[in-house]
């Protein structure tokens, strides 16, 4: 059991972020991000139906996939490209995250279903839910935990894979998370978007993704949200590179966009390493209908 524990981290200069686990629901958040009472608020906060929501677990391309809708809605030419990306698209359980902030194109949430706003459980509303290959997430969030400055850093890999796999890390279990949502698909209007197909033909996620928000893109505006879409533009570009809070990550030891490639977890597993998982895996998801590439 992970009680509330404080860490202390030398890097740390200006800004002495206390970094505290706690759980909630059973599964594990963080301060500051997360707090218990905005956690409790968000279940009854009403949120305008016309605002789509992305789903994600953690590291699944959540800030890809942020910049391709954030792109589509504002039709690639207004003011909202001069806002940071995490403010066109704010995560609504994060403790900055209030009934004041109105300025969004759309909202994101790494929250189970059991936790999102009440107000979304309908068909009213459009959802977007990123998946990606559970063996790739594990290495983009080992990665993304060694330059967090609010989380734990992973002791090493196997550790790392060990508490991913009981669910002992933030925003809880990928197993769960995935089928809790996909239990539900038929009382929502969710659209799962895979980052595998976001990889091989990004033009096609767009014009989808586009026809979900009923969106018509023009030849040129589509080229245009494309070429803003590559990793490197995303990399390059101070609204979406998240350079402008050096407070939360630490980019001498990592950064944001590491890679961006599909399997590179057969660069961190070891052939046991893999043979576990994928026998976790079997017995935890192997009735499950969606099914990874590259597994
Ligand atoms: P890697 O760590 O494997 O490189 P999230 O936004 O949910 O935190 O996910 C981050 C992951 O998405 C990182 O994966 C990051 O590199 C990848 N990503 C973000 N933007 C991307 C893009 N434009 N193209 C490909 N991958 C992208």
């Amino acid at each position: 059991m992970i009680q509330e524990r404080v860490a202390k981290n030398s890097t740390m200069e200006n800004s002495e972020l206390p970094m505290t686990y706690f759980r909630h629901n059973g599964i594990i958040f963080c301060s500051p991000l997360h707090t218990a009472e905005q956690l409790e608020w968000l279940k009854d906060f009403n949120i305008d139906p016309h605002i789509p929501v992305i789903v994600t677990y953690p590291k699944s391309g959540t800030t890809w996939m942020q910049q391709v809708m954030s792109l589509i809605l504002c039709n690639d030419n207004d003011s909202k490209k001069e806002m940071n990306l995490y403010e066109r698209a704010p995560w609504m359980e994060i403790v900055r995250f209030t009934s004041e902030t109105t300025d969004y194109q759309m909202l994101t949430t790494h929250l189970r279903y059991q936790m999102v706003p009440n107000c979304v459980k309908n068909k009213m509303f459009k959802i977007i839910y990123v998946t990606r290959n559970p063996k790739d997430v594990i290495v983009s969030s080992y990665h993304f935990h060694k330059y967090s400055r609010f989380l734990e850093k992973p002791k090493d890999f196997q550790d790392f894979l060990k508490k991913f796999i009981e669910g002992n890390v933030f925003y809880g279990s990928w197993f769960e998370h995935i089928r809790e949502w996909y239990s539900h698909k038929d009382e929502l209007n969710i659209l799962f978007v895979a980052y595998e197909d976001m990889k091989t033909d990004l033009r096609s996620v767009v014009q989808k993704v586009a026809s979900f928000l009923n969106k018509k893109l023009d030849e040129e505006t589509l080229k245009s949200i494309l070429n803003q879409c590559t990793i490197k533009h995303m990399q390059e570009n101070p609204k979406t590179n998240y350079k402008s809070v050096p407070e939360l990550f630490d980019f001498e030891s990592g950064s944001f966009y590491r890679k961006g490639i599909t399997g590179d977890w057969k660069n961190h597993f070891f052939v046991s390493q893999n043979e576990w998982f994928d026998s976790i895996y079997q017995e935890k998801m192997g009735d499950f209908p969606l099914k990874f590439d590259d597994m």
